[in-house]
């Protein structure tokens, strides 16, 4: 396991810069939430980034995050209108008010915030990456998080709205697809998957 994600890693170009740092540890999760602290997971020292809990200071991030992952990394699955249309979705105001309830995780390298998660109960609402920090196991961490700590809460059942961008990403996470739907945001159409995941 520890060798897939070394080679994961290092098998990336794109963001040669960033040096192999050792992590700061995660802060302990806050009370009364059981999630997995990535401080337990034995390979947070060999990872370039951390993933911890949301804090109130990444706030002003999230929407970069958020509006870039759509832009660069949804552009072979969606037009320039419905890109657009998915980014104005979200203003600042209504991403803090989504990510109140439940729970949301951030990844952070080098200081920057490079993606995130939230989850509802059995519901993955986010998961968003950097395309500059895509394909090196961001969202799989991120995710991975909330699901353990979704089998803490004793959920049985994970569900998701796919991206048609994210829908790879969620099978190899385990997910099967329920069938295509479309939403609509500001007009427009956007394809996506109905996803489900058994956690018994
Ligand atoms: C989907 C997304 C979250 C994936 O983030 P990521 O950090 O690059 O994903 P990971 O590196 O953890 O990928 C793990 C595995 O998922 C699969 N996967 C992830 N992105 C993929 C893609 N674009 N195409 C095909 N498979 C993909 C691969 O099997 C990958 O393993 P590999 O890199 O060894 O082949 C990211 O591309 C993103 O933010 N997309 C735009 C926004 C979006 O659609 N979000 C989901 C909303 S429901």
């Amino acid at each position: 396991m520890i060798g897939q994600w070394l080679q994961r890693l290092f098998r990336r170009t794109h963001r040669p810069a960033k040096p192999a740092i050792v992590i700061t540890p995660a802060p302990p999760t806050p009370a009364g939430n059981d999630a997995t602290d990535a401080v337990d997971d034995p390979l947070a020292l060999f990872l370039p980034f951390q993933i911890r809990p949301l804090e109130s200071a990444d706030l002003g991030e999230l929407l970069g995050v958020f509006r870039e992952a759509i832009q660069i990394s949804a552009a072979d699955q969606y037009d320039q209108q419905q890109r657009d249309a998915w980014s104005r979705a979200q203003s600042h105001e209504s991403l803090i008010s989504a990510l109140s309830e439940g729970e949301a995780v951030v990844a952070e390298w080098d200081d920057a915030l490079v993606g995130f998660a939230h989850r509802v109960n059995g519901y993955i609402n986010m998961v968003f990456v950097h395309p500059d920090a895509s394909r090196v196991g961001i969202a799989t961490l991120l995710y991975q998080h909330l699901e353990d700590s979704a089998r803490v809460e004793g959920i049985t059942e994970l569900n998701a709205h796919a991206s048609l961008t994210a829908h790879d990403f969620f099978h190899f996470m385990g997910f099967t697809s329920e069938g295509q739907e479309d939403a609509e945001r500001d007009g427009v159409r956007l394809p996506r998957h109905h996803m489900r995941k058994s956690l018994v």
